[in-house]
């Protein structure tokens, strides 16, 4: 049985932060790029008070750590618990509105910008809608039609024609939804996709043309939540998928091909080649773990599938461990030529997922890899890729972000790198007045222009 006593993901800097910060006083190491005019927003798990027992990672409360950047200047940092309805109740706040999930109300996984909204986000829930200062305004209410079992945490938005595509699953029929929402708000696709069983589903990916949805083995079964308070496990005689299917299509236009057993949590990126699809994913052999994700054989790979003979075929791009996986999402459902992921270690490598010093940039066209360690102690979480305007015309003429946590010092720093020299120097860093606890996903907010 696992306790909050001994599990390593309340421990360290796993451990939750007990209060909500604001501070405009900030020390910055370097020079800020002046054309980064936003918030980098993060998002993680948090208990308030007391964790349940047992506790899985994936399932505490949520913080939000944001840092506004304006003229050069880091004008603050400031962390805020989503207002989910137990933590809104725990601090005597008026319960949050909007439409909500039977069963499972959190908000921990990802913060995302869209059309001057900032959702954060967990499968399984709908969106809260946050404001720039991270006060919760309550759940996000489509203006047209609904989500049923709510969003993805890793929305993606067509960089082609604004729209926001997801997907929601759920241990009831029909296990999986499409969901495609405008700029206004509206769901304008709700579409069901059959699955022979309820699965957890994490992330997709899309294509100029097409969506793609990764049916892999961990199921849905009640009887382990008794024992770590999640309840999924890996069930690999049922193998694994991938399901394709083209833009405007539906269900019954999806083509599964059959995959090697695997789990995927992050798809860097998909595209189309002329009757293939191509889709590049960091997949580990297995998952399990009684209190998070357990790494198993975690590898790079390329997918290509031939739509012609409905054949894929599998090649190796890294055999290093590797994760969390960005590109400039300008060329989000194109062809890629970089990508961004944060080094994980095998098991025994290191202090859970982030026991890593380093971050990896992928050339695919030179088949190269460039890395940018932090040293030893300092620990990187995902880093986001952010375009620079004035170099808008390189696919890497930007700059990539996140948080890294000293462990000698006990807090953590927003680090901006330049994205064309990698391995170089820090550009800037932002030294926060605490450490932030490890958690999942960020992104830069820019202001409205
Ligand atoms: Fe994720």
């Amino acid at each position: 049985m696992t306790t909050t006593e001994t599990n390593p993901f309340l421990a360290g800097n796993y451990a939750p932060v007990d209060e909500e910060i604001t501070e405009f006083a900030l020390t910055v190491r370097g020079k800020i790029p002046a054309p980064l005019s936003g918030r980098y927003l993060r998002t993680g798990p948090n208990p308030l008070g007391a964790p349940p027992d047992p506790f899985h990672w994936f399932l505490g409360n949520g913080m939000i750590h944001g840092v506004e950047l304006r003229d050069g200047q880091a004008t603050w940092y400031r962390n805020r618990w989503v207002r989910t309805a137990d933590v809104a109740a725990a601090f005597g706040e008026p319960t949050p509105t909007g439409p909500s999930q039977p069963l499972y109300d959190a908000s921990n996984t990802n913060v995302v910008g869209y059309a001057g909204r900032i959702l954060s986000l967990t499968e399984g829930c709908y969106p809260y809608e946050m404001s720039p200062e991270l006060a919760t305004l309550g759940r996000f209410t489509p203006s047209v039609g609904d989500l049923p079992h709510g969003l993805t945490a890793h929305p993606k938005i067509d960089p082609v024609s604004g729209d926001l595509h997801g997907f929601s699953y759920w241990f009831v029929e029909p296990y999986l939804y499409y969901h495609v929402i405008d700029a206004s708000g509206a769901v304008t696709v709700s579409e069901p996709v059959t699955l022979p069983r309820p699965v957890s589903m994490h992330d997709f990916a899309i294509t100029n043309d097409h969506v793609l949805f990764f049916d892999q083995p961990y199921i849905f079964d009640l009887a382990v939540a008794a024992t770590n308070g999640f309840p999924y496990r890996w069930a690999p005689e049922f193998g694994a998928r991938l399901g394709i299917m083209p833009r405007g299509g539906t269900d019954a236009d999806v083509r599964w091909v059959d995959t090697e057993t695997c789990y995927c949590f992050h798809p860097m990126n998909a595209y189309d080649d002329g009757n293939r699809v191509v889709v590049d994913v960091p997949r580990m052999r297995s998952i399990g773990g009684d209190v998070a994700p357990e790494v198993d054989d975690l590898v790079l790979e390329r997918w290509t599938v031939d739509l012609d003979a409905g054949a894929l075929t599998t090649e190796r791009l890294d055999d290093d461990g590797q994760d969390f996986c960005r590109i400039n999402e300008a060329h989000l459902g194109s062809r890629h030529r970089y990508g961004y992921t944060l080094a994980m270690g095998n098991p025994g490598d290191g202090d859970g997922p982030y026991g890593s010093t380093r971050i990896f940039k992928h050339d695919f066209a030179r088949s190269g890899r460039e890395q940018h360690d932090f040293g030893s102690g300092r620990h990187p979480g995902e880093f986001v890729f952010v375009n620079d305007p004035e170099r808008a015309g390189d696919e890497d003429g930007g700059w990539v972000m996140g948080l890294v946590f000293d462990a000698r010092e006990g807090r953590s720093e927003l680090v901006i790198l330049d994205a064309q020299d990698f391995a170089g120097a820090e550009v800037a860093a932002i030294e926060l007045p605490r450490r932030v606890p490890y958690g999942f996903h960020g992104n830069w907010v820019a202001d409205p222009r």
